[in-house]
């Protein structure tokens, strides 16, 4: 099939080089030259593991990239995978979907039937907005000439190759027929794994995770679109439910590690997302779950629960900064470490990370931060500017002369740190592992005072 995507941000560039990968000639637009030219030379505009090695194996061959609407015209499927960042309200600003939306109108062909996909995460009803602008704009009529579906992606940034070809499910949201003939065209090769070699578990790539079954599943436009949001929000409500019991842990002299397990064992609760933290953050969850919630609340039927946990993860972020300043006595004239500025591990993705809202609070109580983290730092220094941190090359950097260093993220180069040298070079050798991450033992037998999150025995 001919495939356009529009965006070569996370969801456009992984999902057009994915059906790349699985024979579709593909070309991703976007606005930006520099991301094109990337892409044209092989390489990926994100960080992404794997990412890279597709795109240079596909380029030029199956994976096209360009500024350009013209492709458009001759693209069976249309996929926006464009950015629809938060508004000061928690309202998503639909003006890259809009732009998007107008230039597909400028370029649709008349002669065919174009299937156009919402493939980023956007309020419910986006796709009747999409549908109306291009059937404004072009004259052409929706579901008969083209029709605008949603097909939510649930990636995982860090994990996104794994996510996209082994998903556990495929939602498409439309009840045209047209339209459903064309996806189920469009995922076969997916779902019977074309290309994909069992022996191996490869699909022609480097890449060797568990197969698991996909369920491919048909609705209705809206209800796709808030499958999506709902889904969002209540991983987040999942995390910040089991931090809350980490909280109570601590006080009853429970230990979470073995909560979380214990009633991860039941499979109508399921073992994932019950990992405590100092609170979920990223691109996705903090910006879905504001929207989910405005939305609920325009319609009067606000997600208390939403609310709730949105409300829980800051007091999070605010746990783990009192922890350090009970354990300190104070934070003014506190040296800090930071270890971990990324939302999670395995990304560079440092937008609205836990991170930025604990150093603040660090440096409002009077603190001297030094961060460190290894491949996010260029981002959240962009993003955090005025910040008056000190940010180091070396991870060791940020213990010497510090009273305190605080894990916030995962990665696993901080296991192969030396912290024996570490602790030697703290003023007081003491750490507060928000992802109780560390191995505790050997740390506390270095000298380390060592905290997790609701770890209470
Ligand atoms: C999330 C969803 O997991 C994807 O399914 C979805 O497609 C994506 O949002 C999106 O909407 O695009 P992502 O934001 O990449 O994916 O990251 P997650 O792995 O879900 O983690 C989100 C946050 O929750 C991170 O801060 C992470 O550290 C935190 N988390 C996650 C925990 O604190 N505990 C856990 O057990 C799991």
């Amino acid at each position: 099939m001919n495939i356009v995507c529009i965006g070569s941000g996370y969801v456009g560039s992984v999902t057009g080089t994915a059906f790349a990968v699985l024979g579709h000639q593909t070309t991703v637009i976007d606005m930006d030259q520099k991301k094109v030219d990337l892409i044209c030379s092989g390489k990926s505009p994100i960080y992404e593991p794997g990412l890279n090695e597709l795109i240079e194996m596909h380029i030029g061959k199956t994976l096209r990239a360009t500024t350009s609407y013209e492709v458009v015209y001759d693209a069976d499927v249309v996929f926006i995978g464009v950015g629809t960042p938060s508004r000061e309200d928690g309202t998503a600003d639909l003006s890259f979907i809009r732009s998007a939306a107008k230039s597909i109108a400028q370029n649709l062909n008349p002669h065919k039937f174009t299937v156009i996909i919402d493939k980023s995460t956007v309020p419910i009803g986006t796709a009747d907005l999409v549908a109306s602008i291009i059937d404004d704009m072009s004259g052409l009529k929706a579901e008969e000439h083209f029709a605008v579906i949603s097909n939510p992606e649930f990636l995982r940034e860090g994990y996104a190759l794994e996510d996209v070809f082994f998903p556990d499910r495929i939602v498409i949201g439309t009840t045209n027929e047209k339209a459903r003939a064309v996806l189920r065209e469009l995922y076969h090769n997916l779902l019977n794994r074309v290309g994909y070699d069992e022996a191996t578990r490869h699909f022609k790539f480097s890449f060797n995770p568990q197969a698991r079954p996909a369920v491919y599943f048909e609705t209705d436009l809206k209800s796709a679109e808030m499958i999506k949001y709902a889904s969002n929000a209540f991983l987040a409500v999942k995390i910040s439910y089991i931090n809350e019991v980490a909280r109570l842990c601590e006080t009853l002299g429970a230990n979470v590690l073995d909560v979380s397990k214990g009633m991860g064992l039941d499979s109508r609760i399921g073992s994932k997302f019950l990992q405590v933290s100092s609170g979920w953050s990223g691109s996705c969850f903090p910006k879905d779950t504001a929207e989910f919630l405005a939305t609920s609340q325009k319609y009067g039927r606000e997600l208390s629960i939403v609310k709730a946990a949105i409300e829980s993860n800051e007091l999070m972020h605010d746990f783990c900064v009192e922890k350090v300043q009970m354990r300190l006595k104070t934070l003014i004239g506190k040296n800090i470490g930071v270890l971990g500025l990324t939302f999670k591990p395995n990304t560079d993705d440092a937008r609205q990370t836990q991170a930025s809202a604990i150093i603040r609070k660090l440096l409002d109580m009077g603190a001297n931060v030094k961060v460190h983290d290894p491949k996010g730092m260029d981002v959240f220094q962009s993003l955090n500017g005025g910040l008056a941190v000190s940010y180091c090359e070396h991870a060791d950097e940020v213990a010497f002369n510090s009273d305190a260093v605080i894990l916030l993220t995962h990665w696993d180069d901080y296991l192969h740190i030396n912290w024996s040298l570490m602790a030697t070079m703290m003023r007081s050798p003491y750490i507060l592992d928000t992802r109780n991450f560390l191995p505790r033992t050997s740390l506390e037998e270095l000298g380390f005072t060592y905290e997790g999150l609701g770890i209470g025995n």
